[in-house]
């Protein structure tokens, strides 16, 4: 087995035929100094903050802190599903605060200055106060309608409708938004919300002028992520939400971004990557299907720009994607893939969350409680940490939709009874 004996200090022993890359993977229990992470304290008070830095300064990009003026106006409210379910369109509306516009701007004529993004709800009709409904927020790839409605236009997966009153059914709430309301997914950084953190020139030492990320600032991913914290801001004050038990879910690449979003912001109570592939739950290092280098001249908008710099060479990489993983325990995660979904290495995805497993353990849960990819006559993996693959390609089904409500009905609870 593996290339276990010589590996530097802070390595991981990968056998061979799972991750033919010599080296093995970075060990989310060992620190950059080399200390080893020994107690839940080791990983809350030093592990995990220096990883999610890692994480910042060389994939995704730092997201800005700075505050933003939100506003919410209700566009519409009404029964749906026969009745099942309470149908909410909100319209959220983001603006750089007025003290950091620089006073030659006129902020109506700038549209960078206000972002709106338009959020559908679906909620149990019986959800209230008393008993709020746990809720997936999911952002979407082409509009809300196709969520509700599907579209007629043609047959790519991502036009699919959700399976809506399946979940509402079970007790979920369902919370959506086009991702290009957040931030355009083009080259271009504009648009979308990254404009309401530029530089103004009004607070000292800041440079006035800024269009595009600087090489550790957030990307299109970062930008994803933040807006979904912020629909999670708005879902947490409608008391018919369970705060609590907001699931954050994704495919492809807003996989990518469901995860990251989860890494970041504590108050998601667990997180579904659908297919996420390189950049998601997909071991960089295994260069299986799509790499480092593909990604980043595709999309090179997806991340900061010091990603592109470990294309071809992935080793280098001072975290793995296991360890972005990790950053969501004790919560429960789900990973999912499909079989010929190979651009997104299936077997990679699996084990992004096999070696996240010892950081769930460390923290007293359990992980993932499989040790080789599943078979396709029992593919789901039930843990807190859970994963299945399914036959077919790159989506997200409605039989993928089941199953993340059999985990979320698992490790949540399902549910309350009131
Ligand atoms: C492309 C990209 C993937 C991404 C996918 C998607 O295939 O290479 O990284 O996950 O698009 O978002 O559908």
């Amino acid at each position: 087995v593996g290339s276990g004996t010589d590996l530097p200090a802070g390595r991981l022993a990968v056998p061979e035929a799972e991750l033919s890359v010599p080296g093995g993977l970075p060990d989310p229990l060992v620190c950059a100094d080399g200390t080893p992470v020994r107690t839940p304290a080791d990983w809350w008070e030093r592990r995990r903050p220096e990883l999610l830095a890692a994480f910042e300064e060389h994939v995704y990009g730092r997201t800005p802190n700075g505050a933003v003026e939100a506003g919410a106006q209700v566009l519409a409210e009404g029964p749906a599903l026969d009745g099942r379910a309470t149908r909410v369109e909100t319209r959220l509306t983001f603006r750089r605060p007025a003290a950091d516009v620089p006073d030659s701007e006129v902020p109506a004529a700038d549209a960078a200055d206000a972002v709106a993004v338009t959020v559908l709800t679906y909620l149990p009709a019986a959800a209230s106060a008393t008993s709020p409904a746990p809720v997936f927020l999911a952002l979407n790839f082409r509009g809300n309608d196709v969520v509700e409605n599907g579209s007629a236009k043609d047959s790519d997966p991502v036009q699919h409708p959700w399976p809506l009153a399946e979940l509402v059914d079970r007790g979920y709430g369902v919370a959506t938004a086009c991702y290009q309301d957040i931030d355009p997914d083009v080259d271009d950084f504009g648009n979308g919300v990254h404009p309401l953190f530029y530089a103004s020139g009004q607070t000292p030492g800041q440079t006035p002028g800024q269009t595009r990320p600087g090489e550790h600032e957030w990307g299109a991913l970062g930008a994803w992520a933040w807006g979904l914290s912020r629909i999670l801001d708005h879902l947490r004050a409608d008391r018919r939400v369970d705060a609590g038990r907001v699931i954050v879910a994704g495919h492809s690449r807003l996989g990518k971004a469901a995860i990251w979003a989860a890494a970041c912001d504590e108050r998601f109570a667990m997180a579904v990557s659908n297919n996420s592939g390189c950049g998601g739950a997909a071991l960089s290092r295994r260069r299986v299907g799509e790499t480092v280098e593909a990604i980043t001249s595709r999309f090179p908008h997806w991340f900061c720009p010091a990603f592109a710099g470990y294309a071809g060479r992935e080793e280098a990489l001072p975290v793995d994607q296991h360890q972005l993983l990790a950053l969501v325990a004790p919560r429960p995660a789900y990973v999912a893939s499909a079989e010929e979904d190979t651009w997104a290495d299936p077997a990679g995805e699996f084990l992004g969350a096999k070696y996240a497993s010892p950081v769930y353990e460390l923290l007293g849960v359990e992980g993932l409680a499989a040790t080789e990819p599943p078979s396709a006559d029992r593919p789901v993996v039930p843990s807190r940490l859970g994963y299945h693959i399914r036959p077919g390609g790159h989506a997200m089904t409605d039989g993928d939709w089941a199953r993340f409500a059999d985990a979320a009905d698992r490790h949540l609870g399902g549910f309350p009874e009131d």
